[in-house]
C-alpha cells in the first residue's frame, strides 16, 4: 500500500495525529494509497507557513519575472510527467485517459499563462485635479486557502495556484478528499522548480475537519472554493468574521438550448457531449436540454438511441468514453435522482446500472424526456450523467425557462440565426454562453457564475485580480504646507 505524505513549509509530513485514510480507484472499488488526515492542527501550521513565507517575502518580494520563470517550470514539469500524471488522475477519479490527458495539458497551459501574465500586473496614474502624483498599485492578497473539488482535481489545482502564484500570493491547497494524489506527486518538485518553502502547501483531509479550518483561519487573507452551494454558503459564512476576500465557483443547471434551425446531427452530439461529458461531473454540465417543439420527437428519439451507444468501460482503456463515477457517495447520490426522475417524467435511455460491471460506480448514460422545470431533475445539480429534456414552444419560452433556476453558471443555445442566437445570448442569466457549441474551456477567457453558482472570476487577467489588493500611494508636489490649520 503506498502512503503519501502532505506538503507543509516544503517538507513532506504525516498528520500531526497520526492518523491516515484511503483513496479509492471507482473503477475496481480498490484502495489505491493511503494519505494523511489533516486536522485544525496541520492547517495552523501549513497556514503559519505561509504567512511566514509571505511575511518574509521570498516569494512575494521576488521579481515577476523570476515568479513568471518558476510558473514556467512548473509547467514543463506537468508537460514532462503527463502521461504518468493523467494515468494516476484517471485511477483515482475514474475519468477516460483522454481526458486526464486533457487536464494535465490545460494545467500546464494554465501554468504558462499566469507565468506570462505574472509581469503584467501593471498600476496607473491618476489624473486627480492636484499638484500630487496620484497612483494606484497592485499588491498580492496575502495567504490564500484554496480548497477544491474531485471532478477536475490537477486541473482545479492549477486554477487556483497558478494566479494566486503569479500575484504574489502564498497558499495552503486542500485537494478533496477523494483525489489528492496528482497534487502530492506534482508537489515532488516543487523544491526543484525553484518554489520556496511555504509558498505552497498541501493539506489533504476532509471538508469538516481541514476545509473548515482554513476557511475560517484568521491567517488567511483570501478563500478560493470549488464545490457544492451548500459548502460555499459555509464558507461565505466563515469567511465573515475576519472578513476575508472569497471567491466561490458553485454549480450549476445549466440550460443547452436548441433551436429547429440548428444542425441536427451536430446538435445531438453536441446535447450529448454537454451533459455527458466527465461522466456528467461538472459544474458547467448542460444538464437541461430545452428543445424546440417542432424538432421534440425526432431529437429526443436520436438523442436517446446515441445515449445508449456510448461506451463505458476501464477510464484506462482508450475506447471508454464514459468511466465510474468518482465515489460510493456520489454513486448513491446520482442513483437516488434516477429513482426522483422516473416518477416526474418519462425515462427515454439508461436510469440504473450498466449490465456487466460488477464493481466500479458505474452509471449509465440517462435522459429524462418531457421533464417539466418545476421538476426536483430540472432544478437541483445531480452532477452525475442525467439529461433533463424539456420542450419550448417558442423563443421567449426558451429564455424564460432557461433563466427559471438558482443557478447562473453556464448557458448554450444553437441556431444558425445569429439574430436569434445573439437575442438569447443577451438575454441569459449566465456567466458562460456558447454559441453551437458547449463546454470548450480556455484559460485566456473569464470562469465563473450568476446567482447562486457563485462570485468572483477565475481564468484570464479576472483570475489574478481576485489575488491582488489596490493600493493608492499619493504623492504631494507642492512644497507649500498642506490643510488650514
Ligand atoms: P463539497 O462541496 O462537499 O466538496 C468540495 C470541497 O469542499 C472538498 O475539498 C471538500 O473537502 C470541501 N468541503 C466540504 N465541506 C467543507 C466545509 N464545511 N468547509 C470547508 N470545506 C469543505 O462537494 P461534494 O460533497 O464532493 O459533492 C456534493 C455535490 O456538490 C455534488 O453532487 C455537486 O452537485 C456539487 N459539486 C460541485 C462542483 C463544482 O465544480 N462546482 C464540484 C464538486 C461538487
Ligand atoms: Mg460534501
Amino acid at each position: 500500500m503506498k502512503r503519501y505524505l502532505m506538503y507543509i513549509n516544503g517538507q513532506f509530513v504525516p498528520a500531526r495525529g497520526a492518523k491516515w485514510f484511503p483513496v479509492y480507484d471507482p473503477s475496481t472499488e480498490e484502495i489505491l494509497a493511503e494519505v494523511p488526515d489533516a486536522g485544525p492542527e496541520d492547517v495552523d501550521a501549513a497556514v503559519a507557513a505561509a504567512r511566514d513565507a509571505f511575511e518574509k517575502g521570498a516569494w512575494s518580494k521576488m521579481t515577476a519575472q523570476d515568479r513568471g520563470r518558476i510558473l514556467f517550470r512548473m509547467a514543463e514539469k506537468l508537460r514532462s510527467q503527463a502521461a504518468a500524471l493523467a494515468k494516476l488522475e484517471t485511477r483515482n477519479c475514474g475519468k477516460p485517459i483522454a481526458e486526464s490527458e486533457y487536464d494535465i495539458a490545460d494545467a500546464a497551459t494554465c501554468f504558462e499563462y499566469y507565468g506570462g501574465l505574472a509581469t503584467k500586473v501593471m498600476g496607473q496614474v491618476n489624473p486627480v485635479p492636484a499638484n500630487a502624483l496620484c497612483l494606484s498599485m497592485r499588491e498580492p492578497v496575502g495567504v490564500a486557502g484554496q480548497i477544491i473539488p474531485w471532478n477536475y482535481p490537477l486541473l482545479m489545482a492549477a486554477w487556483k495556484l497558478a494566479p494566486a502564484l503569479a500575484a504574489g500570493c502564498c497558499c495552503v491547497l486542500k485537494p478533496a478528499e477523494q483525489t489528492p494524489l496528482t497534487a502530492l506527486e506534482f508537489a515532488r518538485w516543487f523544491e526543484e522548480v525553484g518554489l520556496p518553502p511555504g509558498t505552497v502547501n498541501l493539506v489533504t483531509g476532509f471538508g469538516e475537519t481541514a476545509g473548515a479550518p482554513l476557511a475560517v483561519h484568521p491567517q488567511v487573507n483570501k478563500v478560493a472554493f470549488t464545490g457544492s452551494v451548500e459548502v460555499g454558503r459555509k464558507i461565505a459564512r466563515a469567511a465573515a468574521d475576519s472578513l476575508k476576500r472569497v471567491t466561490l465557483e458553485l454549480g450549476g443547471k445549466s440550460p443547452n438550448i436548441f433551436f429547429a434551425d440548428a444542425d441536427f446531427e451536430t446538435a445531438i452530439d453536441g446535447a450529448l457531449f454537454g451533459v455527458f461529458i466527465n461522466q456528467g461531473e461538472v459544474c458547467s454540465a448542460g444538464s437541461r436540454i430545452l428543445v424546440e417543439r417542432k424538432i421534440y420527437t425526432k431529437f429526443t428519439e436520436a438523442m436517446s438511441a446515441k445515449a445508449k451507444t456510448i461506451r463505458l468501460g476501464s477510464p484506462l482503456e482508450r475506447e471508454t468514453k464514459m468511466g465510474p463515477l468518482v465515489s460510493k457517495e456520489q454513486y448513491e447520490r446520482v442513483t437516488s435522482y434516477l429513482e426522483i426522475g422516473k416518477r416526474e417524467a418519462k425515462l427515454c435511455a439508461g436510469g440504473g446500472r450498466p449490465s456487466g460491471f460488477g464493481k466500479g460506480f458505474y452509471v449509465e448514460p440517462t435522459v429524462f424526456c418531457d421533464v417539466d422545470n418545476r421538476a426536483r431533475v430540472a432544478r437541483e445539480e445531480i452532477f452525475g450523467p442525467v439529461a433533463a429534456v424539456i420542450p419550448f414552444e417558442n423563443e421567449s419560452e426558451a429564455i424564460r425557462i432557461a433563466n427559471d433556476t438558482h443557478y447562473g453558471l453556464a448557458a448554450a443555445v444553437w441556431s444558425r440565426d445569429i439574430f436569434k442566437a445573439f437575442r438569447v445570448v443577451k438575454a441569459m442569466r449566465a456567466g458562460i454562453v456558447w454559441v453551437n457549441t458547449m463546454q470548450p474551456t480556455y484559460v485566456e477567457a473569464p470562469w465563473g457564475g450568476y446567482k447562486q453558482s457563485g462570485y468572483g472570476r477565475e481564468l484570464g487577467p479576472w483570475g489574478i485580480e481576485e489575488y491582488l489588493e489596490t493600493k493608492q500611494v499619493f504623492v504631494n508636489l507642492d512644497e507649500a504646507p498642506i490643510g488650514w490649520y
